[in-house]
């Protein structure tokens, strides 16, 4: 059987407690791998106005955001690369790059990135901070399972 080349991880993260089982997952892929290439993204999620909103201008880059909002965004992608480092025993081998993204929809958001940087593998959580209890997967890891080519691991 072919061996799957796992090089390129992508792991999303809403800085939710199931995120951050996932980003430790993620850190173990990769550090079990060796040589491996761990990116963290963070979607800043902005809607666009309704039509009668009009003359709301729309905020769709990394500028828009408020300091606060671009604030919680580097909190977020910095403890996760922090923690991927730290969890990672073969360290110069593993490079981990945090990003923030701004987006109208996450998980269009995660899909493009993936396709973009040719990522092996998705690392996320089942759940995230959406607060509907009772159902097993939140609608961002349901539409990455439905859309992505590559590999999903929910981690729950
Ligand atoms: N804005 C985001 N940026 C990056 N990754 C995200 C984002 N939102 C969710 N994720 C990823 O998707 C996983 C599942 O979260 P999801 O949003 O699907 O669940 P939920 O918040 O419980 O439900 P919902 O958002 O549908 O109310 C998270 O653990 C995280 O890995
Ligand atoms: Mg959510």
């Amino acid at each position: 059987m072919l061996t799957p080349c796992i090089s390129r991880v992508l792991v999303p993260t809403d800085g939710s407690e199931t995120a951050r089982r996932a980003v430790d997952f993620a850190a173990g892929v990769a550090d079990r791998r060796g040589k491996a290439e761990v990116f963290v993204l963070y979607v800043a999620y902005l809607p666009r106005p309704l039509p009668r909103m009009a003359s709301t201008p729309y905020r769709q880059t990394i500028e828009h955001l408020l300091p606060e909002e671009r604030e919680e965004a580097q909190t977020i992608v910095d403890l996760a690369a922090a923690r991927i480092k730290a969890l990672s025993t073969k360290k110069p081998d593993i490079t981990v790059t945090p990003v923030i993204a701004v987006h109208e929809s996450p998980a269009k958001a995660i899909l493009e990135f993936a396709e973009q940087n040719e990522i092996d593998i998705i690392v996320m959580g089942s759940r995230g901070l959406g607060e509907i209890a009772g159902i097993f997967l939140g609608s961002v890891s349901h539409k990455i399972i439905q859309g992505a080519r590559c590999p999903v691991l929910i981690v729950k």
